[in-house]
């Protein structure tokens, strides 16, 4: 069977994770969480103290941090390490979450990631998600996918998982950090999240989890 490179790009809080691990389990393909590794670089700069609007400590970032991924034996979830310690569960804290878009904003970070992605990806077979996955990791992707759903329903979902994880997070808060997660994003000079006119757009707003899931694997079924 033909493998493909399906791309899924858009917003934060959007449920591009868990959409694009579950349609990598439907085709048997490998799950990339491409976010993580922005995460595992932020984390890096935040426990050592580094600015990243000073290029001596960018350049100090880039020599000494490794992002990889292994699975856990016990959950078959895949999780993240930072230079071989796992950091799955310090990544997704809002210490992390509110620094991300900023160290993600750097050109030079963007370029060490975005070629361990690609590298990551050459084998084909792959479900990656992020936000420039479709325009500049993968811009020859077979299946560009852009997710969106609106803000209220996302801070909704985002407060659920943060409880499920038994983080207590104003409302308020989440809502304002994703919307400004988006502004960066979007709006940043570096590889902006934008949907690409080969994209196919998903609002999961009003549509059940399972629904997104088959809408993507339907379309990938096609082309492979
Ligand atoms: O996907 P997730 O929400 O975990 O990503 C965290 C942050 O990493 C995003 O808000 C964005 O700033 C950055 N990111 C990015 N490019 C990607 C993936 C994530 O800039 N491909």
């Amino acid at each position: 069977m033909n493998k493909i490179v399906i791309a899924i790009d858009g917003y934060s809080g959007c449920g591009k994770s868990s959409t694009a691990k579950a349609v990598a389990k439907d085709l048997g393909y490998t799950y990339i969480d491409s976010g993580a590794m922005y995460r595992a670089a932020t984390l890096y700069f935040l426990d050592n103290f580094l600015s990243p609007t000073n290029p001596h400590d960018v350049e100090k970032a880039l020599g000494s941090f490794e992002v990889s991924f292994h699975t856990n034996p016990d959950s078959g979830q895949q999780e993240t390490c930072l230079n071989g310690l796992n950091v799955e569960k310090k990544i997704r804290s809002m210490r992390v979450t509110e620094k991300v878009s900023e160290i993600a904003t750097i050109a030079a970070i963007r370029k060490a990631l975005v070629a361990q992605q690609q590298k990551l990806g050459k084998k084909k077979g792959v479900v990656m998600d992020g936000r420039d996955i479709g325009s500049v990791v993968f811009p020859d992707a077979e299946l560009k996918v852009f997710m969106t759903a609106n803000l209220d329903t996302r801070t909704e979902r985002r407060q659920q998982e943060l409880l499920e994880k038994k983080e207590m997070v104003k409302f308020e808060v989440i809502r304002n950090n994703l919307a400004e997660r988006d502004r960066i994003d979007s709006s940043r000079s570096e590889s902006p999240l934008k949907k690409m006119d080969d994209a196919i757009e998903i609002d999961t707003s009003e549509i059940s989890f399972e629904e997104q899931v088959a809408e993507i694997v339907q379309v990938a079924r096609q082309i492979i």
